[in-house]
């Protein structure tokens, strides 16, 4: 039961700091890496609770929602010592969220399983056809083109690129999002990652397909 009750005051808390977000960390991003973590969490035999709690808390250590990310990894810590979290749950749900967050976290491994379960739930979201929503949509907020064959496809850019607006929502494809399936941890993440991925390429063909005429 108290359980219950923190996830249910996690959803609250989360939902007053996002309620205004447009930089692609909405609620129900957070709704659904929730949902999807507590499916592969009982697929892949982790504990649930510390699953759904930090998929839920997941962004809020993000550097471009926050600004600062040690800030935001404290506000969390402050929060699950207010709401009686014991310190080893604390500890290793701020440890997920650091990994994840990190600048290039990307590249590090995670290493227990619930940060597998929670790391997939996120990725998850960025494939399929909710992934490319969020990436047109992302696109569309910074000021990008959704696609611009003058520029050729990169698969690596700098800060400094996108700043300047020279990506595209097509590139970020090739950028990242056909590459997170084979960077899936979970055996259950990746059956549904390989479906999303699927889906991604056959938009990519069609819609290359119709730009060409
Ligand atoms: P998260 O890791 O929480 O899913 P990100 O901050 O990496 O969130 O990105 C938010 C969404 O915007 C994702 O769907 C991502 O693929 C998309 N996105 C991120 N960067 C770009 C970009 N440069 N161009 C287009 N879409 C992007
Ligand atoms: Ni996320």
């Amino acid at each position: 039961m108290q359980e219950l009750r923190i996830l249910i005051e996690a959803e609250q808390y989360v939902k007053s700091i996002l309620e205004d977000d447009s930089s692609g960390h909405d609620w129900w991003h957070i709704h659904r890496v929730r949902s999807l973590a507590r499916k592969i969490a009982a697929n892949e035999g982790a504990n649930i609770f510390i699953c759904e709690l930090t998929a839920l808390l997941h962004d809020l250590a993000d550097e471009k929602l926050i600004g600062d990310e040690e800030k935001g990894l404290n506000s969390i810590h402050d929060w699950l010592e207010r709401n009686e979290v014991n310190e080893n749950d604390i500890q290793h749900i701020l440890s997920i969220i650091r990994t994840m967050s990190f600048k290039g976290g990307n590249n590090v491994a995670v290493e227990t399983l619930e940060a597998k379960v929670v790391q997939d739930a996120d990725r998850l979201d960025a494939l399929g056809a909710i992934g490319i929503g969020r990436t047109f949509a992302y696109a569309g907020a910074k000021g990008q083109l959704m696609y611009d064959p003058s520029i050729p496809v990169r698969d690596e850019m700098t800060k400094e690129e996108y700043r300047k607006g020279e990506s595209t929502a097509i590139n970020h494809f090739y950028e990242k999002l056909l590459k997170l399936k084979d960077l899936m941890n979970t055996d259950y993440g990746r059956v549904l990652a390989e479906e999303r991925h699927q889906y991604l390429e056959e938009f990519l063909q069609r819609f290359l397909d119709e730009w060409n005429g």
